[in-house]
């Protein structure tokens, strides 16, 4: 049999917004950790991901921005790209799905699976905006959600209550585009028979892969005993791998039919000037490699059944081993979201705390949204770093390098009689090899690292119960202390190397030990007698309380900016000839007066000049400004408005106001001082 190889995947980000914490919880930090402990291992891996890039989320982003899609993607998947460096992710390959190879890929394994007939073809209704002549992605459709009344529910998903949804299902349904109702019309798709694949599907995974996690298990449980159906792999879109087949003109592969595809490519372009490896070894089954797929929870059917039942189609690929999916991890309480500006962004983190990156990794990894919904809070963040790693494991380190140069000048002493604490103490360290592994083997990640800190409280434990400092004229017994406790670092150092790479390489230096073999902690002691240990350093520092609250005050404040910005769009009114719109008289004015309407909340009473004359305006704007305040302001009056009567007081004319999504007003005055009675066009 080959030897055992392992091809581990990140879900791909859509390159439309930077990674925030919960992308690096529920995948990354989980993914790095399992390749890194691989590796330690040295097993052959390769450790692949990169950007999703089409899809309509991208379009939409485009589309908001005012740039081309291509722009957007490129921005972003050099953001996401630097900050996983950064945070040390070690991925081998970051590519993208708008890259050639992918393209290629893609589109021939969709021309293969064609000509195999693998589809099947069906002429649908789809929604259609006809003000825009196009064809609506379900994402660019909203209504009321038919199962629990969410006014704006996605044509593919209702956020509120989780529902994958149909656009046809939603009741009253709106296009995004033109804020108008779609109508049907007939379009022709590809799909893929899913229904045909249900048997061996149940087979494969409800028979075989009970092994899975629970929560992934019962998703695909649910998924596959509430039948499975025809799923479209072609979309009406301009953005996207082009149908490769006849009939396919104006039309894209499905985002979700070419996004996994790219683990594929990906691994292709890593390995293509490499003569000692082939991508097929980590992708076709005589590989013998073991493929598994690090994802969010919302990823779960893509990556269990509709992935998996491509590769079955593409012949002789391997099928995921496992999919080790994570739950979402929440931010102080509430859900992230991109649109609402309610994240930490790992981009920023990393500005801001450049130097706290395996704090971070620890702080994600013992908080792990593992088999439910997880907080991360800056309160918690802090008392990781201040409580867990500074004052237990920094702590330990620091203790037993302090004690070391006191009593030995740094020199580690060699080990003499051994008492029963001690025999103890070091059979329990060694029990944390396997701790550790088995954990990680069963991707429980929490657990693994709540062991790493065990380990660590085994050494302060054990230096509280020996008090060497207290030992006089026993210098030999104080060695061995010692010596015990430098062991237990060196152990730390190499089996916290998959979770704190920084701070573990470190200490392996100042120990004069390498930490990039597991099996090294395997023995019984790792240290050389007498090699001089580095002078003691901090490990970690401490995190102050203001650095804290200046991050809960950015968060706040940068939600409160994501509100004024998501003004509710209007849908655009009936059309106007320029006859009918050169029939309104706006010109500049100047208020030269303004007071409060007696008796009403909103009301100014102002005169305004407007070159012509000087006339009476009644403007619901008081709960804005202040009379005082806006005396001599430039403004828009529309003079030719028929003069109305408003409590008692003429108002000839009506000045215009801009008004964003809160309701505030400002006024629509020239950009510079310009004469009064000047036209308005
Ligand atoms: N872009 C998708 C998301 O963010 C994930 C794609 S994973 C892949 O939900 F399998 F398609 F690559
Ligand atoms: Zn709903």
């Amino acid at each position: 049999m080959t030897k055992q190889r392992y091809t581990i995947t990140t879900a791909l980000p859509y390159a439309n917004g930077p990674l925030h914490l919960g992308h690096v919880a529920g995948v990354y930090i989980p993914a790095d950790i399992y390749v890194r402990y691989l590796r330690a291992k040295k097993e052959d891996v390769v450790f692949i991901g990169g950007t999703d890039e089409h899809g309509v989320p991208i379009t939409i982003k485009a589309k908001n921005e005012g740039v081309s899609p291509q722009e957007v993607v490129d921005k972003y998947h050099n953001i996401i790209d630097a900050s996983l460096k950064q945070l040390g992710i070690t991925l081998d390959v970051f590519s993208k799905t708008t890259s050639p190879t992918h393209r290629k890929t893609a589109s021939d394994l969709f021309v293969k699976l064609h000509s195999e007939g693998a589809f099947t073809e069906q002429v649908t209704e789809q929604y259609y905006d006809e003000a825009n002549n196009q064809f609506l992605a379900d994402r660019y459709i909203t209504g009321t959600c038919p199962h629990c009344a969410n006014e704006k529910a996605y044509g593919d998903q209702c956020e509120k209550c989780g529902t994958t949804l149909n656009a046809t299902d939603l009741i009253d349904p709106k296009s995004a585009l033109s804020g108008n109702k779609p109508v049907l019309k007939q379009t022709k798709h590809w799909f893929l028979p899913l229904d045909q694949y249900e048997p061996w599907l149940k087979q494969w995974i409800l028979e075989e892969h009970k092994d899975w996690k629970v929560n992934v298990y019962g998703q695909c449980k649910s998924w596959l005993e509430s039948g499975l159906h025809p799923r479209a792999i072609t979309r009406d879109l301009d953005w996207g791998i082009p149908v490769p087949v006849a009939g396919g003109e104006g039309k894209v592969l499905y985002v979700w039919f070419d996004a996994p595809i790219g683990y594929i490519s990906f691994t292709q372009e890593l390995l293509k000037n490499d003569p000692t490896r082939k991508w097929e070894d980590y992708w076709k089954k005589e590989g013998n490699s073991k493929l598994i797929h690090f994802i969010g929870k919302d990823n779960i059917v893509f990556h269990c059944i509709i992935f998996p039942s491509m590769l079955q189609l593409f012949g002789d690929y391997i099928l995921p081993d496992n999919v080790p999916a994570n739950e979402f991890l929440n931010l102080e309480g509430e859900k992230f979201s991109t649109s609402g500006n309610w994240a930490v962004w790992l981009h920023e983190f990393l500005l801001d705390f450049p130097d706290k990156t395996d704090v971070l990794r620890y702080a994600l990894c013992s908080n792990m949204p593992e088999t439910k919904d997880a907080d991360f809070t800056w309160k918690d963040f802090q008392a990781k770093n201040n409580n867990e790693l500074a004052a237990n494991l920094g702590n330990f380190v620091n203790r037993a390098f302090v004690l070391t140069h006191k009593f030995f000048n740094g020199a580690v002493p060699a080990l003499e009689a051994l008492e029963d604490l001690d025999k103890n103490t070091l059979a329990q360290a060694k029990e944390f090899n396997t701790k550790i592994a088995d954990s990680l083997d069963k991707f429980r990640f929490r657990e693994a690292c709540s062991e790493l800190m065990k380990l660590s409280n085994l050494g302060n434990k054990y230096l509280a119960d020996t008090e060497p400092w207290k030992i006089k004229e026993n210098p030999e017994r104080v060695g061995t202390i010692l010596r015990i406790a430098l062991e237990i670092a060196a152990k730390i150092s190499v089996l916290g190397s998959p979770f704190l790479p920084e701070t573990t390489l470190k200490m392996a230096r100042w120990l004069g030990i390498s930490n990039s073999e597991w099996s090294t902690a395997e023995a019984d002691f790792l240290l050389t007698d007498g090699f001089t240990i580095a002078t003691p350093q901090l490990l970690f520092t401490k995190i102050e309380d203001d650095a804290m609250t200046a991050q809960l005050e950015k968060l706040k404040a940068s939600r409160a900016v994501a509100q004024e910005a998501t003004v509710s769009v209007v849908p655009q009114k009936e059309n106007v000839s320029f006859e009918e719109f050169s029939k309104m008289d706006i010109r500049i004015g100047t208020i030269v007066e303004a007071e409060k309407v007696p008796k009403t909340a909103k009301l100014l009473k102002l005169k305004i000049d407007t070159g012509i004359d000087q006339r009476t305006v009644v403007s619901g704007i008081a709960e804005h400004y202040k009379p005082e305040d806006i005396i001599g302001q430039q403004v828009s009056i529309l003079v030719n408005l028929a003069p109305r009567n408003i409590k008692g007081i003429e108002s000839q004319g009506m000045i215009l106001m801009a008004e964003n999504s809160k309701g505030e007003l400002c006024f629509v005055a020239p950009e510079k001082a310009m004469e009064n009675g000047g036209g308005v066009r």
